[in-house]
């Protein structure tokens, strides 16, 4: 296990380029399972859920070949295995997205229920009761969920009660290869929902509508394979985005995509970034600035993403003035709070909202990351802490950053990974 060791004081500054979208990576991963022809996807970034959902299709049989540049080329004629096991499900909870297409495609799926999760509950009760109103037979047995279906799914008008987004993606997978029309209502926009579909329908599935709440699929009896490129991870841009704003820095993202990022970048430009944009790039410069502390609160797409909230309480920390950051989506998503006090921030809880008042440095110290988008923001809160910052469990930050030591040291930062002998996977 390693730790990562963050010189404080650094001015972001240079040229970083944005890799693919995990969380489009993962659903159109998985939708590769609904057809015999090898499927090609490319831009997958290097990270350890990618890794886990390779583990998981190796379990199923599923045959991979993974080019240097990370285009995989996914064969799952060979599946001969329908079980995502406790062990794997327990490390991703994205795992679930096997259900859908499993189920479509080979009448049968049984994926260990996810349990707990640092952020929240996250229920997936409305994948199940989607699938169910498709004419699944589901029980819930010794922690598993069990789903099988006699012939195909049936179409069927879903309403998806709360906005989810793998539960959209799990219904839309299913629906492409049921009998007849299926119409989810009070779907996901997120960009991640949209990039899946047109995976899909480039892999010959019938999709309307797709990037609004109401999408439609005429089911096919058969998909075939393609060559697919996944979008560039807008979380990731806003991550580099936000330390250059709070290093005074300034910086040229690459490789991303300036329109998806559009909530994150109207609380940028409030916090006094100087902002330039093209096709494919974004360049942010704080002329020397110190930021202006931000007010946000997180919804779903397309309003401002909860995974950049964390990142964004970290600029209000060190910001001219005080910011309120209200997060609407999972209920324990301020782990990283404590962790910042201890590094000087003066944050306060209140209900569902973090008020910071920003002062000038924090105070390098050893702390924890509890979750993926929680070990950003300690990153972030590292760039501008006096002294060395000491980050234990950066499995978490793995999950979702690739290569973030190389880009930010190419970016001016000095960060290091050492390995850690005592670190405590529990979470
Ligand atoms: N919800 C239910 N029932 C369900 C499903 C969801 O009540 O059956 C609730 C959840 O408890 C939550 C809300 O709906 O309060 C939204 O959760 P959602 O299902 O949209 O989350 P998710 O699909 O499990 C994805 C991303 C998350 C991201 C959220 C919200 C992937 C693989 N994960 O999770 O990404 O935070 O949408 O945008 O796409 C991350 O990358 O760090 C991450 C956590």
């Amino acid at each position: 296990m390693d730790r990562l060791i963050i010189n404080g004081g650094a001015c972001v500054k240079g040229e970083v380029s944005i890799s693919g979208a995990k969380n489009s990576a993962l659903p159109i991963l998985a939708a590769t399972l609904m057809t015999d022809e090898p499927v090609v996807v490319c831009n997958i970034p290097h990270l350890h859920d990618i890794t886990t959902i390779f583990e998981l299709f190796g379990c199923m049989g599923v045959k991979l070949t993974v080019s240097e540049n990370m285009e995989v080329e996914v064969k799952s004629d060979s599946i001969n295995h329908f079980k995502a096991s406790y062990d794997l499900v327990k490390t991703m909870r994205a795992s679930i997205l096997v259900l859908g297409p499993l189920l479509a495609k080979y009448g049968q799926a049984e994926v260990s229920l996810p349990g707990g999760c640092a952020i929240g509950s996250r229920p997936i009760d409305l994948h199940v009761r989607g699938l169910e109103k498709m004419g699944a037979e589901i029980k819930i047995d010794s922690g598993y969920i069990k789903a099988k279906v006699k012939g195909r799914l049936k179409g069927a008008k879903i309403f998806m009660d709360t906005l989810t987004v793998t539960g959209t993606e799990n219904i839309l997978m299913a629906a492409t290869l049921a009998e007849g029309e299926t119409i989810i209502k009070n779907a996901a926009r997120e960009p991640e929902v949209y990039d899946l579909a047109e995976c899909l329908i480039k892999m010959g599935a019938k999709i309307r509508n797709h990037g609004t709440d109401t999408i439609y699929v005429e089911g096919v009896k058969k998909l075939n394979g393609c060559r697919y490129k996944i979008l560039p991870d807008r979380i990731e841009t806003g991550t580099y985005l936000i330390a250059a704003a709070m290093t005074n820095g300034k910086i040229l993202v690459k490789d991303t995509s300036p329109l998806l990022l559009e909530s994150i970048l109207v609380k940028l430009k409030e916090a006094g970034a100087k902002l330039r944009c093209g096709n494919d790039w974004i360049e942010l410069n704080m002329e020397n600035k110190r930021p202006k502390a931000i007010s946000l609160q997180t919804a779903p797409y397309p309003a401002m993403p909860t995974d950049i909230q964390a990142q964004f309480t970290a600029l209000n920390s060190i910001a001219e003035g005080s910011g309120k950051i209200t997060e609407t989506i999972f209920e324990n998503r301020f782990m990283h709070v404590q962790e910042m006090k201890r590094m000087g921030a003066l944050l306060d809880i209140v209900g569902n909202t973090v008020i910071t008042k920003g002062i000038k440095k924090l105070a390098a110290a050893p702390v924890m990351a509890t979750d993926l988008r929680a070990s950003a923001s300690l990153i972030l809160a590292g760039l501008v802490a006096e002294g060395s910052t000491i980050i234990d469990r950066t499995y978490h930050i793995d999950r979702g950053y690739e290569r973030i030591e190389e880009k930010l040291q190419q970016l001016g930062v000095g960060i290091r990974r050492v390995p850690s002998s005592k670190l405590d996977k529990t979470s």
